[in-house]
């Protein structure tokens, strides 16, 4: 395609995109396709000769939009958002056509400035002190995972250097809530601690980490012989964005030697508001956080920001350093790829700025409050209206609910919410995401994708009231 082509195909594709973000409010929500469908419409052999793009557009229309489900619709209420506010597609296009890799500073060296001036803004947005330093992953499972392979070799004084960790004498332990997300207990596999040696410890009824229950754990570790070596607390589980209490959990990190990791991976993006940062009140105890800008604060994914305090230790841990890579002004750059995992670096932090500079502080914090208080409203319906409950807590946008009809329990009742759930998503009109709370269905409404208003969380109350009588 020569830049003249791209130029043509360009602008279709962006009036495409226009188009679309413009009448998704009347598409079905959640994609009615069957396994299998979009896979039949496709050749299952490629190309052998050029396709016109236009054909592409096509397809675009006629296969792929009906085989989605559209995150960025005002009734999606699932998961928890993926918000791609539109000045962040831009900054993606730019990166990718850019078309440059950050292997060193040298590489690209905007690239991996951007990025530090990009996650300094948010690391003041969010209020945290100058202690910490900010780096892009894709993911927060990315992120947590590099944070237990750090407190894995600071437990281990560097246990990588020597027969890693199959030489330890002891087992190393991880400590967490069973409402974490399931990336914690993944990234403590795939460092090499064992199923065995990850603890979850008991919560209280707001489905917080109870502090008293992981000091006992400790206690009990450390009498069994083996060595506690980090905590994951998270700041907005993903069930009901409960909130363990991160200033206790914190004290007791330091006072054991632990490495502290808060997965804030949801509830990072409300630390731009003032009035919130209670939730992670003591954050600055911890080693390590990570906060998806690509949630709730509207960055297209992937942009997942892992924020740490000992950067020396992080690059240690991370550095491979080999000669072909090496550059003379190493001693005087930050080379982030010995900040993560992969050494290819793609320019994410473009989309971050472009985010922040088209929508502004400011911008971020009404949308985010206009969210917080839509999710207040909401919750305020169901708790005054008879026979329906809110199950936990509701600090941000989630709100845990159940209809429970008198008389109904146990699997039946079960049945019950499993049925209207998928009523209402087979509607077209909303998409919800039930899950599991005390071992019983129940329904999570995530309130926050971009374009969701007050008039759309009315018309979600409405129709549940509806789909629950069918
Ligand atoms: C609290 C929490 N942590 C981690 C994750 C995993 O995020 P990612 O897809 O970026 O790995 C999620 C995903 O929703 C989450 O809710």
């Amino acid at each position: 395609m020569t830049p003249e082509e791209f130029r043509q195909a360009g602008y279709q594709l962006i009036d495409w995109i226009a188009d679309y973000r413009a009448r998704l409010a009347a598409l079905p929500v959640m994609s009615p396709v069957a396994p299998g469908e979009v896979r039949a419409q496709l050749p299952p052999a490629p190309p052998e000769q050029p396709e016109p793009f236009a054909g592409i557009l096509h397809d675009l229309d006629t296969i792929i939009v009906p085989g989605v489900s559209h995150w960025q619709h005002p009734s999606f209420f699932g998961y928890f958002p993926a918000n791609s506010e539109l000045a962040s597609v831009l900054g993606d296009y730019i990166s990718t056509g850019l078309g440059i890799i950050g292997l060193s500073w040298q590489s690209s060296p905007a690239l991996s400035e951007v990025e530090e001036v990009v996650t300094d803004w948010m690391r003041q947005m969010v209020g945290l002190s100058e202690a910490w330093s900010g780096v892009i992953q894709d993911t927060a499972s990315t992120s947590t995972l590099l944070a237990l392979l750090c407190a894995r070799e600071r437990a281990t004084d560097y246990s990588l250097a020597r027969g890693g960790l199959q030489a330890e004498p002891r087992p190393l332990v991880v400590y967490t809530s069973p409402h974490s997300h399931s990336s914690v207990e993944k990234a403590a596999l795939l460092a090499g601690f064992g199923r065995v040696n990850v603890r979850t410890i008991a919560t209280d009824a707001s489905y917080a980490m109870r502090a008293d229950a992981l000091v006992e754990a400790i206690a009990a570790d450390r009498a069994a012989g083996v060595q506690p070596c980090a905590i994951v607390a998270t700041t907005g589980t993903t069930a009901t964005t409960a909130l363990d209490p991160i200033d206790a959990i914190g004290e007791i990190a330091q006072r054991e030697g632990l490495w502290l990791h808060v997965d804030a991976a949801m509830a990072g993006s409300a630390m731009i508001l003032p009035e919130c940062r209670w939730m992670w009140q003591g954050i600055e105890r911890a080693d390590s956080l990570v906060l998806n800008t690509h949630k709730w604060l509207g960055v297209a994914f992937d942009c997942s920001l892992y924020f740490v305090r000992d950067t020396q230790h992080l690059v240690r841990v991370m550095s491979t350093n080999p000669s072909y890579l090496q550059t003379a002004v190493d001693d005087q750059v930050k080379n982030l790829r010995d900040w993560g995992i992969p050494l290819g670096r793609r320019f994410r932090a473009l989309k971050l700025w472009c985010l922040i500079r088209e929508q502004g502080v400011a911008g971020l914090q009404a949308r985010l409050r206009r969210d917080i208080a839509n999710a207040q409203w909401f919750a305020a319906q169901v708790r005054a209206t008879p026979g329906w409950r809110v199950l936990a807590p509701v600090p941000l946008q989630t709100i845990c609910i159940r209809h429970e009809p008198a008389g109904l329990a146990g699997a039946a009742l079960d049945a019950h919410t499993q049925a209207w759930a998928e009523r209402a998503n087979r509607s077209g009109s909303v998409y919800l995401t039930p899950a599991k709370l005390d071992g019983q269905w129940m329904v999570r409404i995530s309130i926050g994708a971009l374009p969701t208003e007050r008039a759309h969380v009315e018309a979600l109350w409405t129709l549940l009231q509806q789909v629950v009588q069918a």
